[in-house]
């Protein structure tokens, strides 16, 4: 449903599950393997598993798209990587760092909830300091999906693998506590159905085929790769997005990509139910409750929101099918710029600006918090 979304990931539980089993003798260390696979890898207390959850993460491991995104796109030039052009980053840090946005983008705000650094990017290890590496890496990687999004990017399975021959080369892994993957999908493959087909009820045919992916990989997160708790967020109500409200100047929403929205949100938490009934391993973190409080056609931005402009983009295209950043052969901008991205909710045509993520964050920092202390 949109051309070119972010999402992120992160995920890093087995350290804490090995450290564990180091410290037991062989009786014991059976009992423990057995009571892990009748748990289906839950810990049932902090104790003893070189981790006591204390509403922090020692690391975060991130996988998704271009919502989590902080520099693993490659830069492919301008128009196919806009994210590497200005005016992106022109809030923060002042300059494009690959993040799809203003300034600071999801990741960014999931790390400050857990109290550490924003993980470094996949793609920007090398240079950047060891204490930092032992936070956790990020990646996400915008255009990916579940499944195949003709964006020829590490889909969620992929990601997954390079964080497990990542971790397999870190040498101190058993100093690892309380690790947290965080898992963000936010559309893309449902963007690519929608496009191919030209419509939105063939992506919405698609859900239970990315749904039933994204359930594999968060069971995989869980069993195979030991993860003891994982965030995975939902999807925003997309049909607010600039990309449908544009054909609309701006007034209202489509409420088809709305409700398949809402329809892969009701799948998913399901999924997360039938995995995990306490609640122990799996935070759903739910974005589109507050995206709608202030996106929604029923907010207008006159005096109701803290957005003046709820669903124009700050950077707009001057051309519907262009884009922000665009320049013409004389490096002349096809863009209009707004004066102040703080007034915007979204940046460009799918992604928010800093400020609608600061916003957002406030919402789920508590139960980021809540979550990461039992
Ligand atoms: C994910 O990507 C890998 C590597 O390109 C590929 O082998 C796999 O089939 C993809 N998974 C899905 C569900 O599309
Ligand atoms: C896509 O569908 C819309 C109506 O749903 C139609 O107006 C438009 O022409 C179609 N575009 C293509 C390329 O088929
Ligand atoms: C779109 O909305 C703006 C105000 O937000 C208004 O000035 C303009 O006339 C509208 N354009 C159309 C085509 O309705
Ligand atoms: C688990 O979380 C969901 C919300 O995602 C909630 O509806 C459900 O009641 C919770 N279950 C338990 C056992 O706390």
């Amino acid at each position: 449903m949109d051309r070119r979304r972010l999402a992120p990931a992160a995920t890093m539980a087995l350290l804490c599950l090995a450290a564990a089993l180091l410290a037991l003798s062989p009786a014991a260390e059976a009992a423990a393997v057995a009571e892990e696979q009748r748990t289906g890898g839950k810990h049932t207390s902090g104790s003893g598993g070189g981790c006591a959850w204390s509403g922090k993460a020692s690391s975060v491991w991130v996988f998704g798209d271009s919502y989590a995104d902080t520099g693993n796109l490659g830069d492919l030039g301008r128009e196919l990587t806009h994210a590497w052009y200005d005016p992106y980053g022109v809030t923060f840090p002042g300059r494009p760092t690959g993040r799809f946005s203003d300034g600071r983008v999801l990741t960014d705000f999931i790390a400050g909830a857990m109290g550490i650094p924003t993980p470094v990017a996949y793609k920007l290890r090398r240079g950047a300091a060891a204490g930092l590496l032992s936070r956790g890496m990020n990646f996400a990687v915008g255009g990916s999906g579940v499944l195949d999004t003709g964006y020829l990017q590490r889909n969620i399975s992929a990601q997954i693998d390079l964080f497990q021959g990542q971790r397999a080369a870190a040498a101190d892994n058993a100093k690892r506590g309380c690790d947290v993957a965080v898992v963000v999908v936010s559309g893309n493959d449902y963007a690519y159905v929608a496009d191919k087909d030209n419509s939105t009820s063939a992506a919405i045919a698609y859900i239970p085929t990315v749904v039933r992916g994204l359930r594999e990989q968060l069971r995989r997160l869980r069993d195979e790769v030991g993860m003891r708790k994982v965030v995975v967020t939902n999807l925003h109500p997309m049909g607010c997005t600039p990309l449908f409200t544009r054909p609309l100047n701006y007034t209202g929403c489509d409420a088809l990509a709305n409700a398949g929205a809402a329809q892969h949100n009701a799948a998913l938490q399901s999924v997360l139910a039938a995995l995990d009934p306490t609640n122990a391993t799996f935070l759903l973190l739910d974005l589109n409750a507050p995206f709608a409080a202030h996106v929604s056609d029923s907010v207008s931005g006159a005096g109701d929101s803290r957005f003046a402009e709820p669903r124009r983009p700050c950077c707009e295209s001057f051309a519907a099918d262009g884009y922000c950043g665009q320049q013409d052969d004389g490096g002349k901008r096809m863009y209009a710029l707004c004066a102040d991205p703080a007034k915007h909710f979204y940046w460009d045509d799918v992604h928010p600006t800093q400020a609608a993520w600061a916003a957002v964050a406030e919402s789920f920092r508590p139960k980021i918090q809540e979550f990461l202390s039992a």
